[in-house]
């Protein structure tokens, strides 16, 4: 097996990152969360006072911008944020820097740099339609809004954070519409990614059917 390269794109709270870190670990892939660069990011951007909408700043702080991930700890110019960029601070506002082309482009590279040589399973919104086109296996993993909004609030009230069901409902509804309605590598399907709703999935089940999937791309 070489280079093998694993993409789970989907919505917010449709399950990826749980998924795909026990693929990683069942497959001894390494795992690439690419939506934590994005909040870290957005977080580079609360804590500098950047305006969002302000392209020539952005791309004046973008070189500042360092982005390390050691140990499955996710560092912001040094300093661990790991924790930081799951607060409801930086979840409201990730969407706004990911829809921002040049934020796109370093992270981007970014991935494609740390995947290369590698056995790897990412999980996105854009692995499977623009980072890795060429992806040994593309799953599209989706989940009813509802669902999503009630597995976040499980998230929160598990990290110590008290969200209230229906704000994050709205939020993710708003995520959703930005996320695949952007001019940049919208959330969409690719057309040879296999879609796979969870809503009514235990996790148990949604790992044993995909596990079945790298199995067989694998040829085992
Ligand atoms: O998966 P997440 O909730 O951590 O993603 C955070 C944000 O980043 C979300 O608004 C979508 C965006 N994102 C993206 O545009 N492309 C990716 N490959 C990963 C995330």
């Amino acid at each position: 097996m070489e280079n093998f390269v694993v993409a789970i794109d989907g919505p917010a709270g449709s399950g990826k990152s749980t998924i795909a870190k026990l693929l990683s670990k069942e497959f001894d892939l390494t795992y690439l969360d690419t939506g934590a660069m994005y909040r870290m990011v957005a977080l580079y951007f609360l804590d500098n006072n950047i305006d969002f909408n302000n392209i020539v700043q952005i791309k004046k702080v973008l070189p500042l911008i360092e982005i390390d991930i050691l140990d499955g700890k996710f560092i912001l110019n040094g300093k661990d944020v790991s924790l930081e960029i799951r607060t409801p601070r930086v979840t409201e506002k990730v969407s706004f820097a990911a829809k921002i082309k040049e934020v796109r482009e370093k992270l981007v590279d970014l991935q494609r740099k740390i995947s290369f040589g590698k056995n790897v399973v990412l999980d996105g919104r854009d692995i499977g339609t623009v980072v890795f086109p060429d992806a040994d296996l593309k799953i599209f993993l989706i989940a009813s809004p509802e669902e999503r909004a009630r597995r976040r609030v499980k998230d929160y009230a598990d990290k110590g954070m008290q969200e209230d069901y229906n704000e994050v409902l709205e939020s993710i509804k708003e995520r959703d519409y930005i996320d695949s309605h952007r001019d940049e590598s919208p959330l969409k399907k690719a057309e040879d990614a296999i879609e796979l709703d969870s809503s009514s999935m235990e996790i148990g089940e949604t790992l044993e059917v995909l596990g079945k999937y790298i199995k067989e791309k694998k040829g085992e």
